[in-house]
This record gives C-alpha cells, sequence and structure tokens, in this order.
C-alpha cells in the first residue's frame, strides 16, 4: 500500500510528522513536492514561496519517505486543466480571503492522488479548512489527519515562519495565546471575546477573520454545537498566518 503526504517543500517539523505518521501506515510512503500555481492568488506569494529542495529531500528521507517526488508543471497539468471546484465551504473564511485557493488545491490534490494512486493520504490540522474540503472530496483515498506541531511558544510551524521579521515573530505567538486562552471558556461568546482582546493586544497582527465555528459545517457555534474550533486568520509583517484549535474541555 502507498501512502502519499503532499507537500509544497520547504519542509519542516510539521511535514517530518505527516511523513513519519505515514511511515507508521505502510512502507511506502511518497512525498510529493509541487508547488502548485493554482492555488496561489497572488503571484507575489508564489515567488516568494520558500524553495529548499536538497534540503527538503533530506528532511523527507530521515522522516522515513521511500520516494521523493518533484513533478514538473507539465506532469500534474498537460494539456487542458480539469479544474475542481470546493463548493460552498471553499467561499467562506480563507475562501473568502482567497479566492480560487481551495479550487487550485483541491484541483493539484486531485491529480496527485490520479497520478500516485494512493490507498491512504496525509494531511495537516493546521490548514483545517483545506483538510475538510479534502475530506469532502469524493475519492476512494484514505484521509488522515495529523495534529499542528508548534514552536516552543506555540506558533503553529509553517513554511511561512521563516518570512517574519524577529519581531514579527514575536508578535506572532499571539495566535495561539488568543486560542489557548479561549479553549476553556464556559460559553461561547466569551471564549470570542478573549480571543478578540488577546488579539488585539498586538498591534503588529492585522486580523482577517477570528471565529469558533462548528467543525463540521463550519458554521458558527453555538454553546450547544458539540464539536467546536477556534479558527484565526491574519497577518503580520506580509506574511499570512493561520491556526485553529479544538474548543471545550
Ligand atoms: O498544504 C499544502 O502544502 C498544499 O495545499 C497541498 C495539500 C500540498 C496542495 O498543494
Amino acid at each position: 500500500m502507498t501512502v502519499l503526504v503532499p507537500t509544497m517543500g520547504a519542509l519542516h517539523k510539521g511535514h517530518q510528522a505527516l511523513i513519519k505518521r505515514a511511515r507508521s501506515m505502510s512502507k511506502e510512503v511518497v512525498v510529493s513536492i509541487f508547488i502548485n500555481p493554482l492555488q496561489f492568488e497572488n503571484i507575489d506569494d508564489l515567488e516568494k514561496y520558500p524553495r529548499t529542495p536538497e534540503k527538503d529531500i533530506a528532511i523527507a528521507t530521515l522522516a522515513g519517505a521511500t520516494e521523493v517526488w518533484m513533478p514538473d508543471y507539465e506532469e500534474i497539468y498537460p494539456g487542458e486543466i480539469k479544474k475542481l471546484s470546493a463548493g460552498a465551504l471553499g467561499q467562506i473564511f480563507e475562501g473568502q480571503a482567497r479566492p480560487e485557493h481551495f479550487d487550485g488545491m483541491l484541483t493539484v490534490v486531485n491529480r496527485l492522488f490520479e497520478i500516485v494512486k494512493p490507498t491512504a493520504a496525509v494531511f495537516g490540522e493546521k490548514d483545517f479548512q483545506q483538510l475538510a474540503i479534502i475530506k469532502a472530496m469524493k475519492s476512494n483515498v484514505e484521509i488522515i489527519a495529523v495534529p499542528t506541531v508548534r514552536e516552543f511558544d506555540g506558533l503553529a510551524l509553517s513554511s511561512r515562519n521563516v518570512r517574519l521579521t524577529e519581531q514579527g515573530r514575536k508578535t506572532a505567538n499571539v495566535i495561539h495565546r488568543a486560542l489557548a486562552a479561549a479553549r476553556l471558556a464556559p460559553t461561547v461568546a466569551i471564549a470570542q471575546e478573549i480571543i478578540d482582546t488577546t488579539l488585539a493586544t498586538e498591534a503588529g497582527f492585522k486580523r482577517d477573520y477570528a471565529a469558533i465555528i462548528d467543525e463540521d459545517s463550519f458554521e458558527i457555534a453555538s454553546n450547544e454545537t458539540r464539536h467546536k474550533r477556534g479558527i484565526i486568520a491574519g497577518w503580520i509583517d506580509g506574511v499570512r498566518l493561520i491556526d485553529n484549535m479544538k474548543m471545550g474541555g
């Protein structure tokens, strides 16, 4: 059985956790590295996306990859592109801020599945909305979710973190602080207030959204919602950061 770990490179400990999980399931682990232009709405973001192929091969192999596959554009998109739609879930939160992003993401994941034909594929919970959209895609690939790996101060690992300035890096843990402080709040309203007040302590954080949602429907949660999740996105130093955390005991 083949387990696929789709990535865009710039591998870090978060990816290592995905690869290790894949390896715990199978002796055949393919790590794909492809920076998918279809999921970038901003050419600057695409150009600035870190590219570290040699380091990536070393990290992936050490973590247990048996194949590191770096396809080129033509291999993924020969001829006309069969674009997939992420539907309504692709239009809210991250999708509202980044139109086309989830359609592009889903299109490439579908292509990777078509080419590699894995039995299972592993994704991080850090991109929670992405994970939900992939799970909703009709496919016979089993989708495995792995919890977010964090820095010492709680900042979720991301390939984008390297673009933060020294000051921005210090500011960035406000996202995790806000989520962690709200996690055990007795009501949704209080949790939301804690998140709002905590985020407002850092002028360097330009909030995009911060909400407590129903994990399954992505609708705004009420006190009765069984599975709640706090989701936050915003900008620091022109770098977009996102994070999420399960709310409740
Ligand atoms: O999460 C990512 O790195 C990308 O969105 C993915 C799933 C590899 C598709 O390009």
